[in-house]
């Protein structure tokens, strides 16, 4: 089969296309004929070789989209449609970067749906995201206020479509006005202009601070973001879109102001089911929910997609078909 193999940790040129044997089936395992699967930041990270305990030589891809080829345990037929995330898939064992992959049942995901394969391939883990930071972490309710920090981005573009279909008012931020009617169009009540300082913004519209924070960039925002929460308000750091780890001169006593509430979403696929995973491609089938794909790669050109990614040149969904 086709797979494109992380030979070492370096530059996209790291990504080689090779022939490699289709794995074999095995108990408490399925074979997937992968279809498309969505790109995802954390594969720059593995790739540079800042994932801890990967191995390289390795398949990366933490999600993908396809049909059963083999399931030893019976469960699942032939050319049944799924879903599969996370839960060490590209890191621990060989992932979605090929056109078969093998992964346990646990991080299975069945659907029914005629969307089109490369629409699909953008749904796992960006709805799983989403969902999990909402609903999880934040445990949004409607009538609350939220403020989406990195708005633009494909997390936080769905993040308002769900947020909004809850009855949520939303603050959405960008560090590009041109990007401000973009993101009304895609629902928010507000925009908020960042340029690394937003609290005097927020509290012109919220004086008391808003319920909850979706933080997408990250590290650099952080203390900011925690600025902008009334009482017992929450943020939920998500993201790391300003690309850094680790947090300067962070001062629990006086950053988190008090009774406030700071929390990070790690994501996995058990914070997922089934019928979630359904209702939303289901929602996004009737058109209640727009997903922006950017562009769908082939998979020879991962190296080139994972420039595109790194150089944050997407609107959207990144997607590779096979
Ligand atoms: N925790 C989890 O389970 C999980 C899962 C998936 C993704 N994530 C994370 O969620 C975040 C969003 O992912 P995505 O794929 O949706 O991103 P994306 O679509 O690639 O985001 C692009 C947007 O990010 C903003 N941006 C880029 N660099 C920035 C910087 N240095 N400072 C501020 N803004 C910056 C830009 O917004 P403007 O130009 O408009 O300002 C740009 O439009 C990432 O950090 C990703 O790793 C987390």
């Amino acid at each position: 089969m086709k797979a494109v193999v992380t030979t070492k940790a370096g530059d996209p040129s790291v990504l080689k296309l090779k022939e490699l044997e289709v794995p074999k089936a095995k108990k408490g395992w399925v074979l997937i004929k992968v279809r498309t699967f969505g790109l995802n930041r954390s594969e720059i990270f593995t790739r540079q070789g800042h994932s801890p305990n990967v191995v390289f030589p390795r398949v990366q891809g933490i999600e993908c989209v396809g049909e059963v080829e083999e399931d030893p345990s019976g469960v699942l037929a032939k050319g049944q449609k799924v879903a599969a995330i996370m839960g060490g898939m590209g890191r621990a064992f060989d992932g979605g970067y090929a056109a078969y992959c093998l992964v346990p049942q646990k991080i299975i995901f069945p659907f029914e749906s005629s969307l089109p394969w490369d629409v699909l391939g953008a749904i796992p883990e960006m709805f799983q995201t989403v969902s999990g930071s909402l609903n999880e972490a934040l445990e949004l309710k409607k009538g609350e206020s939220l403020l989406i920090r990195g708005g633009t981005s494909s997390i936080g573009m769905l993040a308002c479509q769900l947020a909004k279909s809850m009855g949520v008012v939303v603050l959405s931020t960008t560090r590009n006005p041109n990007k401000k009617e973009a993101l009304i169009q895609n629902g928010a009540d507000y925009v908020v202009l960042d340029g690394g300082l937003v609290g005097d913004q927020v509290r012109k519209i919220y004086p008391n601070g808003v319920h909850k924070v979706l933080e997408l960039i990250g590290t650099v925002t952080l203390k900011d973001s925690l600025q902008c929460i009334g009482k017992k308000g929450v943020v939920c750091m998500t993201g790391i879109l300003g690309n850094e780890w680790d947090m300067k001169n962070f001062t629990p006593m006086e950053d988190i102001p008090s009774l406030g509430r700071l929390t990070v979403y790690g994501g996995d696929a058990e914070n997922l089911t089934n019928a979630d995973l359904q209702n939303f491609i289901d929602l996004v089938e009737s058109g209640s929910i727009k997903l922006k794909i950017d562009t769908v790669f082939k998979l020879d050109q991962l190296p080139e997609a994972h420039r595109y990614m790194e150089n944050n040149r997407a609107k959207g969904k990144l997607v590779v078909a096979i």
